[in-house]
């Protein structure tokens, strides 16, 4: 037998709903925020993420889906969003549209990780980017839309915590200081780490290995480094959080893994998944247009990894809506009967309504046992009488009571009765 391939996930038919009430959620939550869909390809030009997500990132180093096509191009299952979407904003010209130019994706993206409780190699994100706007206000939107997604979903626990990793200013000063502080030990940090202490010493801080994580322990703070503007902004999204009375802590310990962060980064952090405990993350990357050949436009965005959302929803217990179910079951007796019952569920299925019948040649009995299997809320059956009458025997299944129903009425009756 072929397996699904390790980090991967089906979805089955009886669990797709929760992916669909998650997706309806983040359709709804970017409707009332005014973010407008994109749709980027499963991969691209490798160089997109090499030059965007950042050489030294363990993203690139480490995890991604490369292969040559047979044009021998290097290409790249997509391990993230936010690039994409800046191609995608260059390429097509968007810096003339009239800004900010706000949108949103769901999307799988491709990590070679190794796989663990809510960390996959193919996973899914729901994600914004919001071009064009270098304001506290948009930082703190941006915050907000995920709050109000986690919070459609009626999922509690999540702590919010934000951080300002400066600008291009600031960071020059900042990476001065943690060379100076990191220099006596670059024999005890990974190989990695040693690469990262010439090129980018930032990203020593988000490194998972425990010696290097032991040297990181009392590293200097971003936080003491940020120039003026810098702080100015990080104080003007932080009041416009308070003024709203949306909780969160300041956590200079986050870096976030990817580079073309600046400025305000945020994670909302549940304890109820284990290790893999951060279920959405974002930040500002003003600089990224530009690196990729774009005009200089500050950009913001987040994404939420739905497998984490749907691991800690399951874990806590948060309800989710019912499974549909088929409003209508119609059972046949016979020949004819089954073809009136065919062409009736067709009918209604024409009008809006959703209606089964039998595709496996059962006794009504059988018929009858399936209707109350996939939870069909009315069950009709049709046998000689019915036709020859033209009425039906209509049973609401959830309290067991009868109806008789003209079949040309059936279709209204049921919209009365559905509530
Ligand atoms: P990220 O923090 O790498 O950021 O990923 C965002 C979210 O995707 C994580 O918080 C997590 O919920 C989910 N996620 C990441 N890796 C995995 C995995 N291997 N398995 C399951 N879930 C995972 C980004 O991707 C940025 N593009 C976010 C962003 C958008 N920043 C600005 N705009």
């Amino acid at each position: 037998m072929i397996n699904v391939p390790k980090g991967t996930k089906d979805v089955l038919p009886n669990q797709s709903y929760k992916w669909q009430y998650l997706e309806e959620t983040a359709r709804e939550v970017a409707r009332l925020y005014n973010y407008k869909e994109v749709r980027t390809p499963a991969f691209e030009h490798t160089e997109l993420f090499q030059r965007g997500v950042g050489e030294t990132t363990d993203v690139v180093n480490k995890e991604m889906y490369t292969f040559l096509d047979k044009g021998g191009r290097s290409m790249t299952l997509k391990p993230e969003g936010t690039a994409g979407v800046a191609r995608l904003f260059i390429e097509n010209g968007l810096a003339s549209s009239p800004m900010p130019v706000k949108t949103f994706y769901i999307t799988p993206a491709f990590r070679y990780e190794n796989p663990q409780a809510g960390r996959l190699r193919e996973f899914h994100q729901f994600g914004i980017e919001v071009f064009g706007s270098s304001s506290p206000e948009t930082d703190a939107e941006v915050i907000f839309a995920a709050s109000s997604f986690l919070n459609k979903l009626k999922i509690k626990g999540v702590k919010l915590e934000i951080n300002s990793i400066g600008c291009r200013i600031c960071r020059n000063e900042y990476n001065k200081a943690l060379k100076n502080y990191f220099a006596p030990h670059v024999e005890e940090m990974c190989n990695n780490c040693r690469t990262r202490f010439d090129k980018n010493p930032l990203r020593i801080l988000d490194c998972k290995e425990e010696k290097c994580k032991t040297v990181a322990k009392n590293a200097p703070k971003i936080t003491d480094y940020l120039c003026d503007d810098c702080k100015k902004h990080f104080e003007g999204v932080r009041s416009l959080l308070d003024a709203q009375g949306l909780e969160y802590s300041v956590n200079s310990n986050i870096v976030r893994g990817l580079d073309y962060y600046s400025r305000t980064v945020f994670e909302f952090v549940s304890t109820e998944i284990g290790a893999q405990g951060t279920v959405c993350g974002g930040g500002r990357y003003d600089g990224l247009l530009e690196q990729l050949g774009g005009n200089s436009l500050p950009a913001i965005g987040f994404a939420a990894g739905i497998e984490r959302l749907l691991l800690l929803m399951e874990n806590t217990g948060v309800p989710f809506p019912e499974e549909t179910a088929p409003l209508i079951y119609i059972a046949g007796m016979d020949e004819k009967s089954r073809a009136q019952a065919f062409k009736t569920a067709l009918d209604l299925r024409g009008k809006g309504v959703s209606a089964e019948v039998d595709h496996m040649q059962r006794s009504v009995k059988a018929q009858l046992k399936y209707a109350d299997k996939i939870g069909a809320k009315f069950v009709a059956v049709i046998g000689e009488s019915e036709l020859e009458s033209g009425v039906l025997n209509v049973k609401k299944m959830s309290d067991g009571s009868c109806a008789s129903v003209k079949l040309e009425e059936l279709y209204s009756y049921l919209l009365k009765e559905d509530k």
